[in-house]
């Protein structure tokens, strides 16, 4: 019997070619390091552990999400792709002029402009965004802390920008489970595990490209040793200051689809 084309009919080339890539690459690394075999059983071990913890998702955004977006804008222009992170949820509510808070908060003003490439500004532009309580957690995942806080949809106006009052985000453990095995890992490769205080943003509008990004905080704690290395200076902001509330002003051009 043939089986020859019903195996081939399930072939997909593009996951050929990669997957056969990463194992000589990873081949490669066993190599140049001399892998012994309980180097080798004891990673997969932990790669096993982890998913057990059901943190590979934490995992793979900690070692390679940023990396995706840099090939990402390879093709394309405009602001810089930035890890989008586990804490994104499609429901946040609408809000005009202020998101809800809750909490000892430091009130941020954040606002936006949104261009094309030409400089021309955006109106309808749909925006999330997201950040980090005062205690470092995103809302969304237990009842008593529901998704309505500290994230918001909102919409750029005619002069393409928005402004809405939030709150200062925090700098936050990348995994709340420092004891698990992503937390060894970081601890292994004598890293720190806390994330810088960020703003994440997503922008969609009919006619450009998605454009998923976060906002940083110059002079912000753990600014230069981010563990998830997705800090760039194009993205690092300096607050301004406007009737006594700090303000993150956001600069965002948006290329065409
Ligand atoms: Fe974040």
């Amino acid at each position: 019997m043939d089986n020859s084309e019903s195996k081939n009919d399930k072939t997909i080339p593009r996951v050929k070619e990669i997957v056969e890539d990463m194992v000589d690459a990873i081949s490669g690394v066993f190599d140049k390091h001399n892998v012994t075999f309980d180097e080798y059983r004891a990673g997969f071990f932990h790669v096993i552990k982890t998913g057990q913890a059901n943190e590979l998702g934490l995992l793979m955004d900690m070692l390679l999400c940023q990396r995706v977006c840099d090939i990402e804008m390879k093709g394309r222009k405009g602001t810089r792709s930035n890890v989008e992170g586990p804490y994104f949820f499609p429901d946040a509510p609408l809000v005009t002029d202020a998101a809800k808070v809750r909490g000892d908060v430091e009130p941020l003003q954040i606002q936006a402009t949104v261009k094309d490439l030409d400089g021309n500004p955006i109106p309808d532009v749909d925006v999330d965004l997201w950040w980090a309580d005062p205690e470092g957690k995103y809302s969304g995942y237990s009842d008593d802390f529901p998704l309505e806080y500290f994230r918001c949809k909102v919409k750029t106006d005619k002069n393409g920008q928005y402004s809405i009052l939030g709150s200062m985000p925090v700098e936050y453990p990348i995994t709340t489970a420092r004891h698990g095995p992503t937390g060894a890992l970081v601890d292994m490769l004598g890293r720190q595990g806390m994330r810088t205080e960020n703003m994440h943003q997503k922008y969609n509008k009919e006619g450009y490209l998605p454009l998923t990004t976060q906002a940083y905080f110059r002079g912000a704690k753990f600014i230069d040793e981010d563990p998830v290395t997705a800090v760039f200076e194009d993205l690092i902001y300096d607050l301004k200051e406007e009737d006594g509330i700090p303000v993150l002003d956001i600069n965002i051009v948006l290329d065409h689809d």
